[in-house]
Order: C-alpha cells, then structure tokens, then sequence
C-alpha cells in the first residue's frame, strides 16, 4: 500500500479536524493539524505581550519560535518544547490567530514545516491551503463544507463541552468573521482546490465522514479514478 498524502481543508467547525484525527488512527498515519501551529504561534505572541497587528514584530518572534506536532494518542502541540496543546484552545488565541495567520513570513516558516512533515507521505494534514499551497499534488485533496448554523452549534457544543459557555450569536458572528477574514486574505485564502472532492457535512455523523473518506482512501489504494461530487 501505497503512503499517501491526504489533504483535508475547510472552514472552522466543517467537521475537518476530528475526521481527520480518526481517519489518521485508522490508517496509522500522522495526523498534522496546521491550525493548531498557526494557534501555537498566536499564544506565543499573547505570552510575549506583542500587539498582533505589529505585522514586523509577529514576523520576528515566529524566526525563534520551536512549533512541534507529537502523536501521543492525538496531537500534542509543543511550543518551544512546552505542551500548550489545551492553551491554544482558549478563545483569546481564537481571536487573533486570523490577524497572525495572514502574515507572509509566518506562513511561510510553518509551510516549510509543514511539507517537511509530509513529504514521505503516511499523512493527513488538515487546514485551509493544504491542497493549494502546501501539497498542491496531495494523492487525495479534499474540501469540507457545512451550513454555517451548524458550524456554530458544533463550537458551542464543543467550548460547553469544556465549561466555556459562550451564547450562540457570539459564536455565529465570530465563525461569520473569521470565514471572511481567511477567505479574503492576499495571501493563502481558504479556498477549493480545482480538483478536491467536496464533502457536505451539515447533515452527516462523524462516523459517516470518516467512512466516506476511508472510501475515497480505499478507492486511490486500488487505482480507481476519484469522481468529484
Ligand atoms: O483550524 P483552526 O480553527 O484551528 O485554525 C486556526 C486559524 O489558523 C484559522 O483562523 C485559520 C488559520 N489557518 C490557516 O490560515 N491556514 C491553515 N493551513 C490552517 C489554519
């Protein structure tokens, strides 16, 4: 069997990040979640009291910045060797991880990172320019859709589900922003590949995403051409 690079990108909440992981787990493969570096350098500049629209000043302090993935029954983010894997959950990182992840330099330090992590395939890697930027010639290109309501029912769900109770307005308007602000961007917006398969999650389970990737997966394994939905 071949080592493939899976490529999945979509917007906040689309359903991307856990199938992602489970699919990962399924194929042995390394799950590399591109968010979480852009959010590990975001808390970097929270923790260096660095204003984040000083463009030149998030520039310099991502040149020093160590980012880590470790697989340790799901990804463990480390930041200059320390575990900030729950930190850069918090919603004060949320908040302007669009700002940093929209600077040249930062982007491409964590992409160089990112092709290097793959190279050898055996990968899922999950964010919004992966098959556009980062692995333009991914084996399997995927792009996750999902009503926006929906999306911010799933954020909800998940801060309550870590005792953060935000109310579902808030939510909607910060995912409503946060789409327009990655998806405009000059540099890398959130956008489809020409030839990535679609995969409408509003109204399909976790279970059935991972099956219908897994099936796209088996599909490549045996030659087959992939048809875009
Ligand atoms: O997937 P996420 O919500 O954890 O991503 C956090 C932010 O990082 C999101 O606002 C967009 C940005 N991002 C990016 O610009 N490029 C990627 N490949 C992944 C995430």
């Amino acid at each position: 069997m071949k080592n493939l690079i899976i490529a999945i990108d979509g917007a906040a909440g689309s359903g991307k990040s856990t199938t992602a992981r489970l699919v990962a787990q399924r194929l042995k493969y390394l799950h590399i979640d591109t968010g979480a570096m852009y959010r590990a350098v975001a808390l970097a500049v929270l923790q260096n009291d660095i204003d984040p629209e000083e463009k030149d000043a998030v520039e310099k302090l991502v040149e020093n910045l160590r980012i880590r993935l470790r697989q340790n029954n799901g990804v463990e983010v480390l930041l200059n060797d320390k575990q900030v894997t729950d930190l850069i959950r918090r919603s004060d990182v949320t908040s302007i991880v669009s700002t940093i992840s929209s600077y040249e330099r930062v982007r491409a330090k964590l992409v160089e990172e990112q092709r290097a992590m793959g190279k050898n395939g055996g990968v899922v890697l999950e964010g919004r320019d992966i098959g556009t930027i980062v692995f333009p010639d991914a084996d399997i290109k995927l792009f996750f859709v999902a009503d926006i309501e929906e999306r911010a029912r799933r954020r909800c769900r998940e801060l309550a589900d870590k005792g953060e109770h935000v109310d579902f307005e808030t939510i909607l308007r910060d995912i409503k922003s946060r789409d327009y602000f990655d998806s405009t961007r000059n540099i890398s917006p959130l956008k489809k590949a020409d030839d990535a398969i679609t995969i409408d999650t509003s109204n399909i389970s976790i279970d059935e995403q991972v099956e219908k990737v897994l099936s796209i997966v088996m599909k490549k394994q045996n030659g087959k051409q992939l048809v875009k939905e």
